[in-house]
């Protein structure tokens, strides 16, 4: 049987305070297949990018169950989440997020420093030269093209070789030929390193090359690309615990 890479179940989220509270995520349910490729589409404001930030770790879910790996996030502490995600997770944001007063090549060595690696600089050297940029290594973010950018922040997320790489609008703000060289460098990386791949998209043609398409309106799926809605998939076993409930070795820090 297939590994499930990504297990959310009712997973629910409120946003912002007072007036400006929004019940982003309203119950989702999704089960993604190691080594699969997943594209999110859906209107603006339906909840995509804080869909990728749960799954990420990035937000904690108000309620329901978020397992990566086979680990549910409920119960780590902080450190504990951080160090899980910088372990598992890569992020590839729409405007790259690259720190600007580091060059290329630190920029791409700052995981694999924080993950304790003793040839953080070499492995980087690595990553760069991979996504093609080995004569960009000591330019300052301000000094590439956003193309370049984007490879170097697809490095930076690739180094520690993650198990699943989460990409939010990845070829967002590119031009048409530079978003299809970002693209086919995501997916030869994701088909050669057998990552799971969660990628949001507006562009339909993007969506096409992924293996599934999953619909997200308001705050749930609409269309998990098993040509049912996720909240039909049979209902976990008791292996689903309950967020907050799990005792985790990772968190033992
Ligand atoms: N911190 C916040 N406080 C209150 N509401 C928020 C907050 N962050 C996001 N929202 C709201 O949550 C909803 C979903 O936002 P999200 O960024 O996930 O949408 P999206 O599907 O990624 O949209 P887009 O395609 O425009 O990127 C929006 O209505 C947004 O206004
Ligand atoms: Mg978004």
């Amino acid at each position: 049987m297939a590994e499930t890479a990504i297990r959310l179940r009712d997973v629910q989220l409120t946003l912002g305070t007072g007036r400006s509270t929004v019940h982003v995520l309203k119950g989702i349910d999704l089960n993604v297949q190691r080594g699969e490729s997943v594209g999110i589409v859906g209107p603006s404001g339906s909840g995509k990018s804080t869909l990728l930030m749960v799954l990420a770790g990035l937000e904690r879910a108000d309620k329901g169950l978020v397992e990566i790996a086979g680990t549910p996030l409920g119960g780590m502490s902080e450190d504990a989440l951080a160090s899980f995600r910088g372990r598992n997770v890569g992020i590839v944001f729409q405007s790259f997020h690259l720190i600007p007063n580091m060059t290329a090549l630190e920029n791409v060595a700052v995981p694999l420093e924080l993950a304790g690696s003793a040839d953080a600089f070499e492995r980087a050297a690595r990553e760069l030269a991979n996504v093609g940029l080995k004569d960009r290594a000591s330019h300052y973010p301000g000094e590439l093209s956003g193309g370049e950018q984007q490879r170097v922040a697809m490095a930076r997320a690739l180094a520690p070789e993650p198990a699943i790489l989460i990409a939010d609008e990845p070829t967002g703000n590119l031009d048409q030929e530079t978003g299809r060289q970002v693209a086919d460098l995501l997916f030869a990386e994701q088909a050669r390193r057998q990552m799971t791949l969660v990628l949001v998209t507006h562009d339909p043609a993007l969506a096409a090359r992924c293996g599934r398409t999953i619909a997200v309106r308001t705050g749930v799926i609409h269309d998990d690309g098993h040509g049912s809605a996720a909240a039909t998939v049979p209902a976990a076993g008791p292996a689903a615990s309950p967020v907050g409930d799990a005792a985790l070795p990772q968190a033992a820090r």
